[in-house]
């Protein structure tokens, strides 16, 4: 059997920030599964927006030449993604947002190429989204999901488990929550373990 492949994508531009430290967490936890787990920053990569040239039309592969490249492999082969972003203006950082849209090729693959039929095509594999905002408001993650919703299914991916933090705004603050990093790491340790036991 063999081990379960996981992408780590850091989305915010803090190294050390909060969704980062979260995310830390279920690496080690997903590693403790016995996961290889790839760890990737964002704000590392030289990644141009999206420009909608639709050179992907062709075989659903982004034709801009940068660092999307190397990850765009990454996210193809791997079993399992745990993406962590800082909620910003409602949704997600800008270095997350212009990955998603990068994807928009894999959307392009599946739905124009490929003629899948939309919802009907199960997941194949699963996603951890990790987020925190500053406020407190009820509706704070509501239109972050839809984005995590729709670009995980670009990638065959669902929704497996969101972990949703409010009232974290400085660099720090998640430390004074070690239940929510505890919780990140049985997470990590859980996505290892349910698709080791589905390989
Ligand atoms: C550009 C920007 C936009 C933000 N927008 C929001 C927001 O819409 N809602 C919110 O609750 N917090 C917002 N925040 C606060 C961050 O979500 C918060 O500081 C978070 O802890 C940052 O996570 P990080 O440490 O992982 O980067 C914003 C912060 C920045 C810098």
């Amino acid at each position: 059997m063999s081990a379960v492949n996981v992408l780590a994508v850091y989305g915010s531009p803090r190294r050390k920030g909060n969704t980062a430290s979260l995310l830390r967490e279920a690496v080690a936890g997903a590693r403790e599964g016995g996961a290889a787990v790839e760890e990737w920053v964002l704000r590392d990569l030289k990644m141009s927006p999206c420009l909608e040239i639709y050179g992907c039309k062709e075989d659903g592969r982004c034709v801009i030449q940068d660092d999307f490249q190397k990850i765009y492999d990454r996210m193809l082969a791997c079993d399992a993604l745990m993406l962590a972003s800082p909620m910003f203006f409602y949704t997600v950082s800008a270095h997350t947002k212009i990955l998603m849209d990068r994807c928009q090729s894999l959307w392009v693959k599946k739905y124009w190429i490929e003629k899948a039929a939309f919802g009907l095509r199960e997941p194949t594999r699963k996603g951890l989204f990790i987020s925190v905002g500053a406020t407190k408001g009820k509706k704070l993650f509501e239109g972050v999901m839809l984005t995590v919703k729709y670009f995980f299914d670009v990638l065959d991916m669902e929704v497996w488990k969101a972990l949703l933090y409010r009232g974290l705004d400085f660099e720090g603050d998640v430390g004074k929550h070690p239940d929510y990093l505890e919780e990140a790491h049985q997470a990590g340790l859980e996505l290892a373990r349910t698709v080791g036991n589905t390989k």
